[in-house]
């Protein structure tokens, strides 16, 4: 099996690589530019097929192992970057003003690229790897329509699995969950209908502003009274917009905010009682609302057989007590949730080190983490495609 020592010699190319695409970050499916780079270092390394222009610029590409048949498993990175002005002042910050890689998004490209490399050469696995590189994370889409595009299917994977940098986890450290490790994101709007007139004349009017005050004080009690104290949700309202004058009592009110949630029951639990705190706040005061919820992206969902290759394959790579297999999950979202509701599959924390957190303009990817990555995906196929 690949210890860190073997991929050793991929550190200095990965790193060249990873600082490349730092320094030319693109947002969304518009990662043209990165899409051509990743094409030509895949050819470069002896791989023959290789499918651009999957959602947009999304690619495939296929190594066979030298080990006959076998099944197919996806390998997952995401390409995007962030509308964020860096302010880290590396030598390879941004060269474009307004965009950064502050998800790391370029580290987990390099390592995927350092791992093609490595199993192009080796090829020392039964079937056949699928590197996927997907466009968009960060619009939550780009997944989705990889999967929708048939990619699944067309390239007959069965087992997919992908990897996140970690701020605050040690260099050389894994940390993964059995079941759902990121949070489903939804999203929801109020609208309080009141009645407008002369600030002077409460008493002629519905004031929409104290009533939505009061809609969101009410929302604060339904996770801390209404569910689980062992269980994930997270309602904040982060829009409230009522109001044009200083002597006129406005008609509406605007409440909107977002919903985080590790099981679908509680996605269903904020969208039902979100709207049953709001009306009867509403109603009571003689209002009426408008509401609307969106589910937006579903809980990523690590299966018990494919937790347990990641595990036995980043334990190969650092040692039994460096994978931490029950990490606390995050309520952050991550796209990588529509690949694991198509295919089985397990999605891995890496750690970055003490670097500023994610989406933060001081955030780095940390190059030392390269190396871990990359033979994490190494060893990650030759156990699951073990000949
Ligand atoms: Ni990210």
């Amino acid at each position: 099996m690949h210890s860190v020592q073997m991929s050793r010699d991929l550190q200095d190319d990965a790193t060249a690589w990873r600082r490349y695409l730092h320094q030319n970050p693109e947002l969304d499916y518009q990662v043209l530019n990165t899409a051509a780079f990743v094409t030509q270092k895949l050819a470069s390394f002896g791989i023959n097929h290789i499918e651009t222009g999957i959602a947009e610029t999304g690619i495939v590409a296929l190594i066979q192992g030298d080990g006959g048949d076998g099944p197919t498993i996806g390998l997952r990175a995401d390409m995007d970057a962030l509308p964020i002005v860096e302010s880290s002042n590396n030598p390879w910050s941004s060269k474009i003003p307004g965009r950064m890689h502050a998800c790391g998004h370029d580290g987990h490209t390099a390592m995927l690229l350092g791992a093609a490399r490595q199993l192009a050469n080796t090829r020392n696995f039964k079937g056949t790897v699928a590197l996927i590189f997907q466009p968009a994370e960060e619009d939550g889409r780009g997944a989705q329509r990889m999967v929708q595009e048939g990619i699944m299917d067309r390239f007959g994977i069965s087992r997919v699995f992908g990897m996140h940098n970690s701020p605050g986890m040690e260099i050389g450290k894994f940390g993964i969950c059995d079941g759902p490790i990121m949070g489903a994101l939804d999203e929801f709007d109020i609208i309080v209908k009141g009645r407008g007139g002369h600030a002077a004349s409460p008493h002629m009017n519905i004031d929409p502003i104290v009533i939505a005050a009061q809609i969101v004080v009410g929302l604060q009690t339904l996770v801390s009274r209404n569910t689980d104290p062992m269980e994930s949700l997270v309602i904040s309202v982060t829009k409230l917009n009522a109001g044009e004058a200083y002597n006129i009592i406005p008609e509406h009110a605007q409440i909107a905010g977002t919903v985080r949630a590790l099981v679908p029951a509680l996605r269903d639990f904020a969208e039902r009682q979100i709207y049953a705190s709001s009306q009867g706040v509403a109603r009571g005061f003689g209002a009426d609302i408008e509401f609307k919820y969106r589910r937006l992206e579903p809980a990523t969902v690590n299966h018990s057989t494919e937790t347990a290759l990641a595990v036995e394959a980043a334990r190969k790579l650092v040692g039994a007590n460096s994978v931490d297999d029950k990490v606390r999950p995050s309520l952050g979202s991550e796209d990588f949730a529509y690949m694991l509701d198509a295919r089985p599959g397990a999605y891995i924390f890496i750690g970055n080190g003490s670097t500023a957190s994610l989406h933060n303009p001081e955030y780095d990817f940390n190059d030392e983490a390269l190396l871990y990555g990359i033979g994490y995906w190494v060893n990650l196929v030759e156990t699951a495609l073990a000949r």
